[in-house]
């Protein structure tokens, strides 16, 4: 398929995987939650818009070549929001009365999981297939579903950080356009993406069970 059209069938196709992805994490939210019971949500925000968001992009500008100039300052421009976000949900924390400290943050095994799952890879079109064209659609689903249950203030930061979503998933799309342009690269491509919901489902999953158990009066 030319690399146009798969870079927007494979967006188009995750986008629906995003909505499945909602739909199971937050399956037993009812309603708005005890902002502090979000804490453990945000503590793994924290990490993962740090760890996903800094080194796998640093990695994708020295593995892509010299043309790419214009690519690699978006990903530069990418780093600088993600370190941005992480200390947004590290602030959040804080205010919230729990520990915003990203060095004291234990990753879970499901958090390591997913940064495995975007990281170990030696091609800058494998780290988007996982990082921009995956990853990125599903926090922004996630994201949507936070500012619903959450406090106001919350809700206000989740949408600032929405704001520079999108431009990250037009980067995935720009490296697919450029560079997966044979039928091997673009299986690849579907098989990462199968691989990281998998990651997704397990490590999202995993935190909105823990604000759960945490919140009194809802299900567990
Ligand atoms: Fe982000
Ligand atoms: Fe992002």
């Amino acid at each position: 398929m030319d690399s146009h059209d798969f870079a927007l069938t494979i967006v188009h196709k995750v986008g629906k995987y995003a909505d499945d992805l909602e739909s199971a994490v937050f399956s037993h939210v009812k309603g708005k939650m005890k902002p502090e019971s979000l804490i453990p949500v945000f503590q793994s925000l924290m990490w993962k818009e740090y760890f996903l968001g800094v080194p796998p992009p640093s990695k994708q500008i020295v593995l892509l070549p010299d043309r790419d100039l214009d690519i690699k300052i978006m990903l530069a421009d990418q780093i600088t929001d993600e370190l941005r976000h992480s200390r947004a949900f590290s602030e959040r924390v804080k205010a919230l009365g729990g520990n915003g400290s990203l060095l004291e943050y234990q990753p879970s095994e499901e958090d390591l999981q997913m940064y495995r799952a975007t990281y170990d890879y030696e091609d800058p079109v494998e780290i988007a297939a996982s990082l921009q064209i995956a990853g990125e659609p599903a926090l922004n689903m996630i994201l949507n579903r936070l500012a619903q249950i959450a406090d106001e203030t919350t809700a206000r930061m989740i949408r600032q950080i929405q704001l520079d979503e999108g431009r990250h998933i037009k980067i995935g799309q720009l490296i697919l356009q450029r560079h997966a342009t044979t039928p091997e690269k673009q299986r690849r491509v579907e098989e990462i993406v199968d691989r990281k919901y998998e990651a997704l489902y397990a490590s999202h999953g995993r935190a909105v069970r823990l604000a759960l158990r945490s919140s009194t009066g809802k299900p567990s």
